[in-house]
């Protein structure tokens, strides 16, 4: 069974055909890329699936449960996870505790007791692991407002990951941040998405990052996914080239 389906999934902005008649899925533990250009949909199809925004019409299916209606804290207790093209952190929070209210809001959903003194002590001894596993730790102290822009993109992810999710969304993790860094950002996410199992789409447009963390791929274009395959199949792929890479579509 996939993690996830959608069915027909349909989100028009106007006139604007955001997302038409998709049906994505998603394996469990696949880590799979979501590409096309500018205003092909990729982050409205993320905001449906997340809750964000609701579907005109269409359906999601999250491990076999009807989800289309449901708000972002029932879809995020059900696993649903996501970061953000334009981080969404508490600046004037240090790292720390941006991580731990995510815990803590993990936690309140729960149901579990955490006012009691260990219960906390361990939310921020989890903060504290977390902040190490994707090489923050030595910042942990730090207002979220003060650190580089790679730094507050893993930091996002980070808050998400919080949230022990079984489905992760990042969209566009290296977006805003130089090329040389990149790279290193992609290791620390992809190697904690791999090792915890967790089944990711991300959403990026650099294609060697792409092609190196992908199992599969997934091409959007004008609202409608154009294509589906292995990194390979996808690189080879005329219609991809013409609508992602072509001059038309910077
Ligand atoms: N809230 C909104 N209101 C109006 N139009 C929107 C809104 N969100 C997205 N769109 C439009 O929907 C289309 C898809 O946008 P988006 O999902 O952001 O694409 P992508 O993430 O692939 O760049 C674009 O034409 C965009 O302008
Ligand atoms: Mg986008």
């Amino acid at each position: 069974m996939n993690l996830l389906e959608t069915a027909k999934l349909t989100k028009y902005f106007g006139d604007t055909h955001a997302v038409d008649k998709v049906d994505f899925t998603i394996g469990e533990g696949e880590v799979l890329s979501l590409i096309g250009s500018n205003g092909a949909g990729k982050t409205s199809l993320v905001n449906l699936i997340s809750g964000l925004i609701l579907p005109d019409s269409g359906q999601i299916r999250f491990r076999g449960e009807d989800i289309t209606k449901e708000n972002v804290h029932a879809r995020i207790k059900a696993g649903i996870a996501r970061s953000f093209q334009i981080v969404n952190l508490f600046d004037e929070l240090t790292l720390l505790d941006n991580v731990a209210l995510s815990i803590f809001s993990r936690e309140g959903m729960t149901r579990r007791l955490f006012s009691l003194a260990d219960r906390q002590q361990a939310v921020w001894q989890e903060a504290h692991d977390i902040l190490r596993q994707f090489g923050l730790e030595l910042k942990a102290e730090v207002l979220a407002g003060g650190i580089s822009q790679g730094e507050r993109k893993l930091l996002d992810v980070a808050v998400a990951y919080a949230l022990k999710p079984r489905l992760l969304f990042l969209d566009e993790p290296t977006s805003g941040v130089s090329t040389r860094e990149k790279a290193p950002i992609m290791d620390v996410i992809s190697s904690i998405v791999r090792a915890q199992k967790i089944t990711a789409v991300v959403i990026e447009h650099d294609m060697d990052i792409i092609f190196k963390y992908s199992d599969r791929i997934v091409v959007m274009h004008q609202g409608e996914i154009l294509a589906s395959g292995a990194p390979e199949a996808i690189r080879n792929d005329e219609r991809v080239k013409d609508a992602v890479f072509g001059p038309t579509h910077a």
